[in-house]
């Protein structure tokens, strides 16, 4: 049997978990103790992230009829992308409006009674649908949240018959959120580009041009009663190419690994957290590198997040672009299609940076 066809486990929904009131986590949610959220790898217990965040860009700036406020502005982007591999955007184009309906629409989906939300229960063969576990390893450890996983791009996987038919204004708002992300996307890959010397249009046509891949996985983070032995999502890179995040209006808790520590991400309103994926990180042969995140909980409020990622079309070759590659500089990854690639995160499910590392040439 294909390992991928079902569950290894029955699936619980962490949502009903968290609202039935338990005052402790059931064991197959506590992490070991060097994975919680409060373990420090290298001594600095007191490291305090409060006045440090991930970059912020004013991506109007990029459109400025002053060059020198173009240039400098894509020169910030470019050392967020090496620093960091994330930061955030304002002043993207899309409206703040769409951007809090959309979210708070699919705030209400996980408020919908269980058996609605039932009726999309997914499997691990395409993961299209409601799921609380990434992974399909008996025994492992889960992550507190449940999400749902949909297609946009390209058209023919989106299947708005699989999104939800409730709220009312569900696929209307997904369609148009889908549509501006893409745009914003196709924007931020020229810019991309751009600052690695290449046209504007090459990372783009190395997706697979106007049959690149996108989809959304919204992700739901309930209450948690035991928040610091866990974590709602295990530190991960996305495997993709590019992902934009919308994250809660009110909770914090994405956290971004900077060295041996971890940063959480103040979100600024109505921006976009915008990160490499290990797509990226590929076909620039690691000028560009996906990095490590992971989401903490908390006992007091759930939290909802969109993430919305850009892929390369899912059966092309994907490896070191030739003008990343010279003789000091050899070709760091094989070639691989997204789809082979992406067959890791199913099965295995979160695990930092191992897999893009484990694919690098040996020196
Ligand atoms: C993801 C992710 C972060 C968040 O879905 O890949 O990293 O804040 N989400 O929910
Ligand atoms: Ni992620």
């Amino acid at each position: 049997m294909n390992c991928l066809q079902s569950w290894p486990e029955p699936i619980v929904r962490v949502q009903a978990l968290s609202e039935s009131g338990i005052k402790s986590i059931p064991e197959r949610y506590i992490k070991p103790a060097l994975q919680r959220p409060n373990s420090v790898k290298h001594g600095d217990r007191h490291f305090d992230d409060s006045q440090i965040n991930i970059p912020l860009i004013d991506l109007q700036n990029i459109y400025s009829n002053d060059e020198s406020v173009r240039n400098e502005t894509l020169s910030c982007i470019s050392n967020a992308c090496r620093e960091w591999g994330f930061f955030q955007v304002v002043n993207h184009g899309v409206s703040p409006e769409l951007m809090k309906q959309t979210r708070e629409m699919w705030r209400e989906f996980f408020n919908l009674p269980l058996e609605l939300k039932q009726e999309y229960a997914n499997s691990p063969t395409t993961y299209e649908g409601y799921g609380s576990r990434l992974g399909v390893e008996k025994g492992a450890k889960l992550d507190w949240s449940d999400y749902f996983f949909l297609h946009f791009m390209p058209h023919s996987l989106r299947n708005p018959n699989k999104w939800p038919a409730l709220p009312p204004s569900c696929r209307e708002l997904v369609s148009e959120y889908g549509e501006n992300l893409v745009k914003l996307c196709g924007v931020l890959m020229k810019v991309l580009s751009i600052n690695l010397g290449l046209q504007e249009d090459q990372f783009q046509n190395a997706f697979g041009g106007e049959e690149i891949g996108a989809c959304l996985r919204v992700n739901f983070y309930p209450k948690c009663p035991q928040p610091d032995l866990t974590l709602g999502l295990s530190p991960h890179s996305d495997p993709g190419g590019m992902t934009l995040l919308l994250p809660d209006e009110n909770v914090a808790g994405l956290q971004v690994r900077r060295g041996d520590n971890w940063i959480t991400v103040k979100p600024v309103p109505n921006a976009f957290i915008v990160n490499i994926g290990d797509q990226i990180q590929v076909l620039s042969n690691a000028i560009y590198k996906s990095v490590e995140h992971r989401v903490i909980v908390n006992s007091e409020k759930d939290r909802v997040s969109l993430a919305f990622f850009y892929n390369p079309k899912s059966d092309l070759l994907i490896e070191p672009m030739k003008e990343f590659v010279t003789r000091n500089r050899p070709a760091l990854y094989p070639p691989m299609t997204y789809d082979e690639y992406r067959l890791y995160i199913r099965t295995k499910g979160p695990c930092g940076k191992a897999q893009v590392e484990s694919l690098t040439s040996s020196p």
